[in-house]
């Protein structure tokens, strides 16, 4: 399948100098509004013209484009306030590039220059530069593929941003960070292709492309799953004319591990069209957009590439469960019982709760074959999770408070949150079924809680696990700081971060 290239978005870092041959410069002052030093031959005009927009008062995420001619020559700003430098934090300066983005992208700009010179940024220079870029460049995405005629249709012009500053190491730091951009870019991608051109078949494709990064990738087919006795994930698939696979993404990047080490697992949901099956979804949004029920699979999937991108020194196994939840004379019905990998049997109380049903035989499998000391599962699972917290936090459930703690903490340094949401007895209980072991839908309320605690039935002993409902963050109908309109990639970062901070050597 032909998947849509990185939006090209270039940046060179560069001396601190006022190159006259940079027709747009961005420059920043904080709520001191002192200009930056190395503007001092031009301050006067600068302040004056600044002086016009009374109303301009440098806060945090203001805004101004102007007109000022300098040596004869016109040239054009963009002013962009901070406000207190001391209460800027990674997300924020993120949200300063998404807002640049937005406003040089309105103006057709393809080409710009930041300069940064600002005394109150000293102690954070490289910081500071480095979270901008990475805002502006997680903004400048668009999914333009299927128009035929980009140019009228085409909502990003920005592809070169010229960085000149005093610093000497962001160049470093920021090719790590754009590579981890760019797997972000890539789950978007895949999220917000249709369910007519990505499919079981056609994903499995997207990661047996991953082998030539250096990832082992194995691909279980129908047949195999029947082997290995995984009616679960067979069950969701069996209504659809594509097949349904298991993936398996192998990132070994730590070549001496301790020989007790055992790999960190991340699990998908990858429902490339999710109609609800028999229990057949409303026609209305609800159904048009479950396109994006493979948003977990694309996650683990982005972040597998990330790894293999940067050579991460870690040892990552990734799996996901692939299948189209269709009606037709094939599909599984309601009420059909149903024996998983684990060998719990499942009643199928609703075909449309068919998330839980591939999890829990694909977390199985990744148990079964790597005994993972952590296993994090990612899904687009409930409905329910976004009336619990909106688009702002993904839920998180787990049996370690230790994992939850790490993960919040990535969560809240990239921007990409979860919120915790209990696991317990009772509502255990409430998913004990009259003719199965376990039913997949849980009596009455507490909806994203039941399908964790549905999940958590596959998970065995020992294994530190938590499980990330995505459900509200993959797609922002109105965007967010730093996603346009759409699939936000969420996770990608959050990953990472929880990875590069804990784990990796
Ligand atoms: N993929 C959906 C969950 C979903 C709903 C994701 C809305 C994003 C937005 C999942 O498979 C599903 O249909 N869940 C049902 C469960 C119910 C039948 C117990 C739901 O949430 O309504
Ligand atoms: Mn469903
Ligand atoms: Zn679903």
């Amino acid at each position: 399948m032909n998947i849509k290239k990185d939006c090209i978005m270039e940046f060179s870092f560069n001396k601190l100098a006022f190159n006259a041959s940079e027709k747009f410069g961005v420059l920043f002052l904080s709520d001191t509004k002192k200009l930056p030093s190395f503007l001092k031959s031009s301050a006067k005009l600068i302040t004056e013209t600044l002086e016009m927009f009374e109303n301009f008062g440098c806060k945090f995420g203001e805004i101004l484009v102007t007109t000022i001619e300098i040596n004869g020559e016109i040239k054009r700003f963009l002013f962009c306030g901070t406000g207190e430098v001391n209460k800027l934090s990674r997300v924020k300066i993120q949200k300063l590039g998404g807002n640049i983005a937005d406003k040089l992208n309105s103006l057709k700009v393809c080409k710009a220059a930041i300069f940064i010179d600002n005394e109150e940024l000293k102690d954070q220079e490289d910081f500071f530069i480095e979270n901008i870029c990475e805002g502006i460049k997680l903004k400048n995405y668009v999914f333009d593929k299927y128009y035929v005629d980009k140019k009228d249709k085409h909502k990003i012009f920005l592809e070169k941003i010229n960085v000149y500053s005093n610093s000497l190491n962001v160049e470093k730091i920021f090719s790590m960070r754009e590579k981890i951009i760019n797997s972000t870019h890539f789950v978007r991608d895949l999220v917000s292709e249709p369910g007519n051109v990505l499919n079981p078949d056609s994903f499995v494709l997207v990661c047996k492309d991953l082998e030539k990064l250096g990832v082992k990738v194995k691909i279980i087919d129908k047949k195999s799953l029947k082997e290995l006795g995984m009616n679960a994930i067979l069950a969701v698939g069996q209504g659809s004319d594509f097949g349904t696979f298991a993936i398996l993404m192998e990132w070994n990047g730590d070549k001496s591990p301790n020989k007790n080490d055992k790999p960190i697992a991340f699990i998908g949901k990858g429902v490339t069209f999710d109609t609800g099956g028999i229990n057949l979804k409303p026609s209305g949004p609800s159904i048009t957009m479950m396109k994006y029920d493979m948003g977990g699979a694309a996650v683990v999937t982005g972040l597998i590439k990330s790894l293999a991108e940067r050579k991460a020194k870690i040892n990552v196994v990734g799996v996901i469960g692939l299948a189209e939840n269709m009606p037709s004379s094939s599909a599984q019905r309601p009420g059909d019982v149903i024996t998983s990998m684990s060998g719990q049997t499942i009643e199928v109380d609703n075909t449309d709760a068919e998330g839980r049903l591939l999890l829990a035989d694909v977390m199985w499998y990744a148990q079964e074959n790597f005994k993972p000391k952590i296993m994090i599962d990612l899904a687009t699972l409930t409905g329910a999770i976004v009336v619990a917290l909106g688009h702002h936090n993904a839920g998180i459930f787990s049996n370690d408070d230790d994992l939850v703690k790490k993960l919040h903490q990535a969560g809240e340094e990239v921007g990409e949150r979860v919120w915790r949401l209990p696991l317990d007895e009772f509502y255990d209980d409430l998913i004990n079924s009259n003719i199965a072991d376990v039913r997949n839908v849980g009596k009455g309320g507490a909806g994203s809680i039941t399908a964790a605690q549905f999940l958590k039935r596959f998970v065995q002993k020992n294994c530190a696990w938590a499980h990330i409902d995505i459900a509200g963050v993959n797609w922002l109908d109105d965007g967010g700081d730093c996603s346009p309109k759409g699939a936000t990639g969420y996770g990608v970062r959050l990953l990472n971060e929880f990875l590069i901070k804990n784990y990796e050597k």
